[in-house]
């Protein structure tokens, strides 16, 4: 069986699904692994090294989607809304192609994949289950992400993080307030500490709390009844507006003495929920910095732009959209071993073998033999 490995489209997009060592190890499964010329050069890969791993190298784009039948991107049409529809019409027939594809922010793209009979696996769909860990991309990314949240934040700050007791007088320490702390959030904690930062941290769900602890950082508590507020996957559920309010009103109490704000709050299929008001940014010390990586789904911060960088009574707000894709090396690397794992479960002696029962294949497909398969996704498309 053929497996593609297209250059990225996007701009801006510096990972590769597959680096040299996961063609190795795609081929110790009896596949042959066809990448496109230069697909992993913006991450360090050269051609060569794939072609050493046991890749052949294409050149024509066309001629590569053709001939596959399973097709490894980071960025699917729904999640490439800039140039990915330019592929639709260039995959082979029946063709399964996996990687992000934003299905709950773009569902209307899964059914051009429905149309053209694609099987589609969306990993932000896999579900958060022990199997499933190994193949968990979403969770990989956000590890990155939260990682160099950091390293952005503190590039802007006016400051230096730890604290140093000079000839020249004390510098205290940064203070740093993480707001969601799940993966790209815990993340973030801990490499903040390890630069010196003094930190805290809040998430919504009760059981961040040990986590946060366990990180050395102090868990901030606000007056919320939020018992309620995981969901069975794991995930944080939206609030009612009455305690959206109250925790932007004491959230802004902790956030007016921070020197750096990290956001990653998100609830999964909705726009990000907002905890830091115009008012609360208005608050804060000139010279303080936001990082907000919920920008790309309305926002953390009422203030943040995807992407851009904005500056507000001196406080400097910042929305990457794609961190990941800015330390491509690793990022790629932990995509490759993600996609690797799942394609693992997709087949069989080097032959397509779909379980329609196993859970892990049956929520992280979203279209297959020229439909919708996944009712969340249907639902959002009927609605
Ligand atoms: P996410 O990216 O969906 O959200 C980030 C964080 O924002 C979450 O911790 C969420 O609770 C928090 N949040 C949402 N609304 C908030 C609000 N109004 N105020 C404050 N915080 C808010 O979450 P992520 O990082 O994908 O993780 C989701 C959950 O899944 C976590 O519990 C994580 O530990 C768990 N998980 C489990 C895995 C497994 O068992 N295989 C693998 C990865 C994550």
């Amino acid at each position: 069986m053929i497996i593609a490995i297209p250059a990225e489209t996007s701009s801006n997009e510096h990972r590769v699904a597959i680096v040299p060592a996961g063609v190795a190890a795609l081929a110790k499964q009896s596949l042959h692994v066809k990448i496109e010329s230069g697909a992993g050069v913006k991450a360090g890969f050269s051609d060569e090294a794939y072609k050493a791993a046991g890749a052949e190298i294409i050149a024509d784009r066309a001629d590569l989607l053709g001939m596959a039948q399973v097709v490894l991107q980071v960025r699917t049409l729904g999640a490439n809304r800039e140039a990915g529809q330019a592929d639709l019409h260039l995959f082979a027939e029946s063709a399964v192609v996996i990687g992000l594809a934003d299905p709950l922010g773009n569902p209307a793209a899964t059914q051009e994949y429905a149309s053209r009979k694609l099987t589609l696996f969306a990993m932000e769909l896999l579900p958060r289950i022990t199997r499933a860990q190994s193949m968990d991309l979403l969770s990989s990314m956000a590890t990155i992400a939260g990682y160099k949240s950091v390293l952005l934040a503190a590039n802007h700050l006016p400051k230096i993080f730890p604290l140093l007791m000079t000839a020249a007088g004390t510098l205290a320490p940064a203070k740093v307030l993480v707001i969601g702390a799940g993966v790209a959030g815990l993340q973030a904690i801990s490499v903040a500490r390890r630069l010196g930062a003094v930190v805290q941290a809040y998430d919504v769900r009760p059981a961040a709390r040990e986590q946060i602890e366990s990180l050395g950082a102090k868990c901030v508590e606000l007056d919320l009844a939020t018992d309620d507020a995981e969901d069975k996957g794991g995930y944080a559920k939206a609030l009612s507006p009455e305690q959206e309010n109250q925790q932007r009103e004491q959230l802004a109490r902790v956030i007016e003495d921070c020197d750096v704000v990290i956001t990653t709050a998100a609830i999964p299929g909705r726009d990000a929920p907002l905890l830091v008001t115009e008012e609360a940014v208005r608050r804060m010390n000139a010279g303080s910095v936001i990082v907000d990586l919920a920008a790309e789904r309305g926002g953390n911060c009422q203030l943040s732009e995807p992407d851009q960088v904005i500056e507000a009574n001196g406080v400097t707000i910042l929305g990457p959209t794609n961190l990941p894709s800015e330390v491509p090396l690793h990022a790629s690397q932990m995509f490759s071993k993600n996609l690797t794992n799942f394609v693992g479960l997709i087949t069989d002696e080097g032959r397509l073998k779909l379980d329609l029962e196993d859970q892990v294949i049956q929520e992280t497909m979203a279209t297959h033999d020229g439909e919708i398969v996944h009712e969340r996704l249907k639902s959002l498309l009927r609605s």
